[in-house]
């Protein structure tokens, strides 16, 4: 059959070519926002009499009976139509005839199909952001109940100096609002109508862009036609701002994978969140951490796809920008997935907490206390930190730890050192001692609990 633009060629496509030029096989996604796109064109028509104002409310009505018709499966998609504009263009004709043909005046498929776009990922980045919340609500909620659960913080993957484990958890809560942040500045760029652009220079007709950008809920207009209907910088940007969130979910992804190790356990996943081996009895594998820290890498890949698929185009549309679609849809979609297993995954999993103290208690790890205690008894901190490293390793040579090394022993090392010394080093009086603003001291864990929840009831 010959397709609608026949008339400079017949028309009639290669079956082969046909199936490689089309899109609707990706872009039916975006038939809700087609159409309500077409709705708002065909109301600034009528508006501006470039057609009557019935005309205007026949193809509205049109436009919504195909609506209607898509949500409750009455009308299929036609998978040989070249794409949804075309679908949708096609269906309203054959149901309105001649007036169906007025819907396209003033417009341009260049400025339709960014138009869609725009929408639909605006729709997405929301729902993005409502998942996000989700999962640094989830947290915020565990590291309330271990505001004070001691466990070691690492640098190196090395125990370093004790830390709480709401402490730990609310790094990634900070992550994640700043991930939302970044999606709330990404809509303000989205959220921008190229409607009206048309092909690539505008239109002859007496058009009203912005009646039309604002019946959509834009927030303006583009003010140059050619760069309207060419870039897709906002997808490029809302894949960079995935790219991050999802790098962000990947890291705690392999804590909470180290974490589940035999090596650590210091928490036990749910099993509604875990998967058996065939093979191997005893196991229990913390595949949706993996899986999410695995697919962090094809978001990467998505990214860097469109990135270079843009790199080289000249102004304005190519054929070439038809390939933007899936890879930023597939970004979308697997973000999603991930947050909507992240939150549940945090919410239900065990902390062994007996298992986190005793790791705590074994490294070393307050030896900065140590150092800290003769400083406040008058010594440089050089000279403190020279003193406590020789006594850690006088421990490791003995077998012993910091706290069962006797006074006696301490004092041949320096004569400052007193019972007192016992108390300031002291795992729990360690962690409350880090009072400064940003610590792991209880008041910060507290008051970033407290900004996290306003931020998430705002
Ligand atoms: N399916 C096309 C795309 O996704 C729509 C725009 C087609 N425009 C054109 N001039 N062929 O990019």
């Amino acid at each position: 059959m010959a397709k609608m633009w026949a008339g400079r060629t017949s028309g009639i496509i290669d079956s082969v070519a046909d199936d490689f030029n089309s899109s609707i096989h990706f872009d039916y996604k975006m038939y809700k926002q087609d159409i309500k796109g077409s709705m708002a064109h065909a109301l600034m028509l009528g508006a501006q009499n470039i057609i009557t104002k019935k005309e205007a409310e026949t193809l509205i009505d049109g436009l919504q009976s195909i609506l209607d018709d898509l949500e409750s499966g009455a009308l299929k998609f036609n998978m040989k139509c070249e794409d949804i504009h075309m679908f949708v263009e096609e269906e309203l004709t054959s149901r309105l005839g001649d007036v169906g043909k007025k819907l396209h005046t003033a417009r341009s498929r260049n400025d339709q199909v960014a138009l869609d776009i725009r929408m639909y990922l605006r729709d997405e980045t929301n729902e993005i952001i409502e998942l996000t919340k989700d999962v640094i609500s989830a947290i915020t909620e565990k590291a309330e109940e271990h505001r004070s659960t001691i466990l070691p913080g690492y640098t190196h993957l090395q125990r370093a100096q004790p830390i709480t484990f709401g402490h730990h958890l609310m790094a990634y809560a900070m992550m994640l609002m700043r991930d939302i942040d970044r999606f709330e500045d990404c809509l303000k760029r989205m959220n921008i109508s190229p409607i009206g652009c048309c092909a690539l220079a505008g239109t002859t007709y007496n058009t009203d862009r912005v009646f039309e950008a604002k019946q959509l809920g834009f927030s303006g207009i583009s003010m140059n036609s050619l760069d309207g209907v060419s870039d897709r910088d906002f997808s490029v940007e809302l894949m960079s701002d995935i790219a991050i969130l999802m790098m962000h979910l990947s890291r705690f992804s392999e804590e909470i994978i180290l974490w589940s190790s035999w090596e650590f356990k210091f928490i036990e996943l749910s099993d509604a969140y875990t998967t058996g081996s065939s093979i191997m009895p005893q196991k229990k594998n913390p595949d949706m951490a993996e899986l999410v820290r695995g697919k962090t890498g094809r978001v990467y890949g998505d990214l860097m796809g469109l990135l270079t698929t843009l790199k080289g185009l000249p102004l304005a549309y190519n054929k070439d920008m038809q390939e933007d679609k899936e890879s930023v849809f597939d970004a979308v979609e697997t973000v999603k997935m991930c947050l909507k297993v992240f939150a549940p995954m945090v919410a239900t999993m065990n902390v062994c907490t007996d298992n986190m103290k005793k790791a705590a208690q074994e490294g070393f790890i307050n030896a900065t206390d140590l150092a800290d205690y003769l400083v406040k008894k008058g010594l440089p901190f050089r000279s403190a930190y020279k003193i406590s490293g020789q006594i850690v390793s006088k421990c490791i040579n003995d077998g012993k730890v910091l706290e069962t090394l006797s006074l006696c022993e301490y004092k041949s090392f320096s004569p400052l050192f007193d019972e007192d010394l016992y108390k300031e080093i002291d795992l729990k009086t360690c962690v409350e001692k880090r009072i400064s603003e940003g610590g792991t001291g209880l008041a910060s864990v507290e008051k970033q609990i407290k900004a996290v929840k306003e931020f998430l009831n705002q």
